[in-house]
């Protein structure tokens, strides 16, 4: 297969593009990528020479882009996304313009030039937050924050390509990915570098808001294993089946870094914060495909891979981060 992978610079992108080639020696991977705040090549410095990789410049939302890209490949996987609730909630704009006109861009060049697999990489967030048992499939889609409301805009938009024209795409709604390269924004690798730093982390609310951990190699066999398996037309769950309080995530957090309680402070809570996701990933396992590494596991081998790669995450965080954090925090 010759597979455009856009937003390949990001953290579950970039591991994707490296899972393919080495899984799959014989695909090529075009990767799109517009390289905004959470991009860079920095991520793929391993694979750049790699013959089967390649790399282009620009914005899923950039109609003569995407039809230059799509020229050139015969399978679509779509990570390009803003990707963080928080700066969904100070601004929207950038998450409707990505999130849902730039799916929609990309489905509709997928669609005129008949590429044979479209993949849209969504989110368990889609569906909103369930206090007791799991989402399936087929649970109505009821997102909470702008930025899970784009990406269930996107996605019904793919599903309305697959009703419509009957056109073959496949949906994946991953749940809270972590491992590598995650941009410091989000909750592990943000606490991880400010404990590593002697510096406090922010817990939103009573910390008691529940996420469902997947690794992210995880993630990736997954969404492989639906790309080459998955019923076209078709959603899947994947979960990582790893349920925790914020609040147990934190502690471990501690516990790896050797450090004690008074590095929690407890801020306000996010506005609209979904309590608790969980989703049932039987339809997912059913292709044959099961999550290899468990939470403990996994974020040993995180911490680990932040405490050996200081000038990855240093370089984002001594930049226009510090504004971004003096924003989010300062006041809080
Ligand atoms: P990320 O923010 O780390 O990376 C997003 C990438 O997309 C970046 O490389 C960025 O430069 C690129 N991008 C953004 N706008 C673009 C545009 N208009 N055109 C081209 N490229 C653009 O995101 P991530 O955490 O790797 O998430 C990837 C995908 O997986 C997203 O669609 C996200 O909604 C979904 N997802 C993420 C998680 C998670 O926990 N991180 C969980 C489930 C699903
Ligand atoms: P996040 O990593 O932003 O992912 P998402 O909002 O997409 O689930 O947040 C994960 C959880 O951690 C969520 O319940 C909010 C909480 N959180 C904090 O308590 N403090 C923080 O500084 C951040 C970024 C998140």
């Amino acid at each position: 297969m010759r597979v455009l992978v856009t937003g390949g610079a990001g953290f579950i992108g970039s591991s994707f593009v490296r899972y393919l080639l080495s899984h799959h020696p014989d695909d090529s991977v075009l990767n799109l990528d517009k390289l905004t705040y959470a991009g860079s090549l920095e991520n793929l410095g391993d694979v750049e020479d790699d013959p089967q990789y390649s790399f282009m410049h620009g914005d899923i939302c950039d109609e003569a882009v995407v039809g230059e890209a799509m020229g050139r490949v015969d399978a679509v996987v779509n990570f390009a996304a803003e990707s963080h609730v928080d700066r969904s909630i100070q601004s929207a704009g950038a998450f409707i313009d990505t999130d849902i006109k730039g799916v929609y861009t990309l489905l509709e060049a997928a669609r005129k030039r008949n590429i044979g697999r479209f993949l849209h990489v969504s989110t368990d967030e889609v569906y909103g937050s369930i206090e007791n048992g799991s989402f399936l499939e087929t649970d109505p889609l009821d997102p909470s924050s702008p930025y899970s409301a784009s990406k269930a805009g996107g996605e019904v938009m793919a599903r309305a390509f697959a009703r419509t024209f009957g056109y073959r795409v496949l949906i994946t709604r991953g749940s809270n990915t972590y491992g590598p390269y995650q941009y410091p924004e989000k909750v592990i690798p943000l606490f991880i570098t400010n404990l590593i730093d002697g510096q406090q982390v922010p817990l939103y609310g009573d910390g008691l808001n529940v996420r469902d951990w997947l690794y992210v190699d995880d993630h990736c066999s997954g969404i492989d294993a639906v790309l080459r398996t998955g019923t076209p037309g078709e959603a899947y769950n994947i979960g990582g089946e790893q349920e925790r309080t914020n609040l147990e995530l934190t502690h471990k957090l501690l516990e790896l870094l050797v450090q004690g309680e008074e590095m929690i402070r407890p801020v306000k809570d996010r506005p609209g914060h979904d309590r608790r996701y969980s989703i049932d990933t039987s339809k997912a396992r059913a292709l044959g495909w099961c999550p290899q590494v468990g939470f403990e596991e996994g974020l040993a081998r995180t911490v680990a891979w932040y405490q050996e790669n200081e000038s990855w995450w240093r370089r984002i965080k001594d930049g226009s981060y510090r504004e971004y954090y003096r924003q989010m925090y300062a006041n809080r």
